[in-house]
């Protein structure tokens, strides 16, 4: 399986109800690893490039204003096979179709209002880490207990 890195980020309606901890501890009780991660408020510019492929969808303009609408948390995920790991801890889209234990599933009602994104694939993750890091805000390093988390 291939060590993967995933862009992240806590959307506005997910700081606003304090849910920073109880999302992150699911990443790091799941054994991945966080690589990089910033708290700010997202300028329309980011955003628009962040969902520069929802552009002209009915959704987009009131998507824009949600991400805009308060600071949220970014970050970089590594693990194996994370990328698709962290979707489906994530759950789908609409949080009426997460099942019960996913993010989404568990901590939201509305599409509008779905608490986090993630990277959908190795191309989309390589440009979100890109768009929201500098590399110098990337940190390579070792967890002591990589061992006990891989074979
Ligand atoms: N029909 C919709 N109504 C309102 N917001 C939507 C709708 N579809 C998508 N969105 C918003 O746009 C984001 C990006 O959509 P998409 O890339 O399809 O989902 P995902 O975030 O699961 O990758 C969603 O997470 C959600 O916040
Ligand atoms: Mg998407």
């Amino acid at each position: 399986m291939k060590m993967e890195r995933t862009f992240v980020m806590i959307k506005p309606d997910g700081v606003q109800r304090r849910l920073i901890g109880q999302v992150l501890q699911r990443f790091e009780q799941a054994g991945l690893k966080i690589v990089a991660m910033k708290f700010l408020a997202v300028s329309k510019e980011l955003a628009e490039k962040h969902y520069e492929v929802h552009k002209g969808k009915p959704f987009y303009e009131g998507l824009i204003e949600y991400i805009t609408s308060g600071p949220v948390v970014a970050m970089v995920i590594e693990g194996q096979n994370a990328i698709e790991r962290v979707r489906q801890m994530v759950g789908a889209t609409d949080p009426q179709k997460a099942m019960p234990g996913t993010i989404r599933g568990d901590f939201c009602q509305h599409i509008g209002r779905n608490v986090i994104h993630a990277s959908d694939g190795e191309e989309t993750a390589k440009k979100e880490i890109s768009l929201w890091f500098s590399e110098e805000e990337i940190v390579d390093y070792k967890m002591d207990d990589d061992r006990w988390i891989y074979e």
